[in-house]
């Protein structure tokens, strides 16, 4: 695979372009829509939608629960453009495939782009179910070297060396919590913390968890941070909005002396994991459609207000 140039994007994005009525040429917000949040692409007034699979240069998700397509149309009397379904670096995709598709919503118009996902709840405060504000993040396969941009530098796009220290948007951020009121979501459950990034596909281990907790973060997750990090270097505003789908387990379970000696009975030694804290895609999938209604109805209210 070979790093893509700008005219690749500009052929992508003039092919949709050519495609779209001229009501819906100048894109104002994208929006990636998460697992089980796809539903949000369906409330668009005067749809146009692109299968992933017919859109010149892009890759094709192969996640359930992740559709693949781009769904254009007006939310809150605003120009958007949904991602439903999105590249993932477990696919095998290099993570400049997995961004390809924020660089085509700039170069499409959006200025803003809102970035959804289900993330696994490290912080103990928090609960299934609880929508958090992404904050800041954490880059584990940046610290290992797996960065979007990395490869030759598009100066049609930005610097070199752009910073990400102010990456999620204060502005919006507020705009979040004004929203979550206005639609009558409870505070309770609005929350804004650290989004973690790790590769996956498999689940933290109980250690790695400890390990992220330890770090910083409130919440993890496979996706995010990279579209993150090239909207930001092409000038976008950013906003990142996690589901807490699942909590991640924490415990410890080095007693296994203590059970061949008697000394505790296996029935309450931590090595007995709670069966609740075994992260799976099944639960992800069933929180992310409880919540699906009100994630909808938050978005919308966001652009509105935004
Ligand atoms: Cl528990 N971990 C990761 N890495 N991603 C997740 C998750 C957990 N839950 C939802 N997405």
């Amino acid at each position: 695979f070979n790093f893509f140039d700008y005219n690749t994007y500009l052929k992508t994005s003039e092919y949709l372009k050519n495609k779209l009525p001229t009501n819906l040429q100048s894109v104002e917000v994208g929006i990636i829509c998460g697992s089980g949040l796809g539903g949000l692409a369906q409330t668009l007034t005067n749809q146009v939608e692109f299968k992933y699979e017919d859109i010149p240069n892009f890759a094709v998700s192969t996640v359930q629960g992740h559709a693949g397509k781009l769904v254009f149309g007006l939310l809150s009397g605003k120009v958007a453009v949904c991602m439903v379904g999105r590249f993932h670096l477990y696919e095998g995709h290099a993570l400049l495939r997995t961004v390809f598709p924020v660089r085509i919503m700039k170069l499409l118009g959006c200025h803003t782009l809102l970035v959804t996902n289900a993330a696994g709840g490290l912080n103990p405060k928090f609960n299934v179910g609880d929508i958090m504000v992404i904050e800041d993040h954490l880059s584990m396969t940046g610290f290992g070297g797996q960065n979007a941009l990395i490869g030759p530098n598009i100066p049609e796009f930005g610097t070199r060396f752009p910073p990400v220290s102010d990456a999620y948007d204060e502005n919006l951020r507020v705009v979040v919590f004004k929203a979550a009121k206005e639609v009558g979501i409870s505070y309770d459950i609005m929350r804004e913390g650290v989004y973690t990034f790790v590769a996956g596909p498999s689940f933290e281990s109980r250690a790695e968890a400890r390990f992220l907790r330890l770090s910083g973060a409130d919440a993890v997750g496979m996706s995010t941070v990279p579209e993150v990090i090239v909207a930001r270097h092409c000038g976008m505003r950013v906003l990142g909005l996690s589901l807490i789908t699942n909590r991640v387990g924490q415990g410890f379970g080095q007693n296994s002396r203590e059970i061949a000696e008697n000394k505790i009975e296996e029935s309450i030694a931590d090595i007995k994991l709670d069966s609740t804290l075994i992260a799976s895609h099944a639960e992800v999938l069933e929180t992310s459609l409880i919540r699906s209604e009100a994630m909808q109805g938050l978005v919308k209210k966001i652009i509105e207000l935004m």
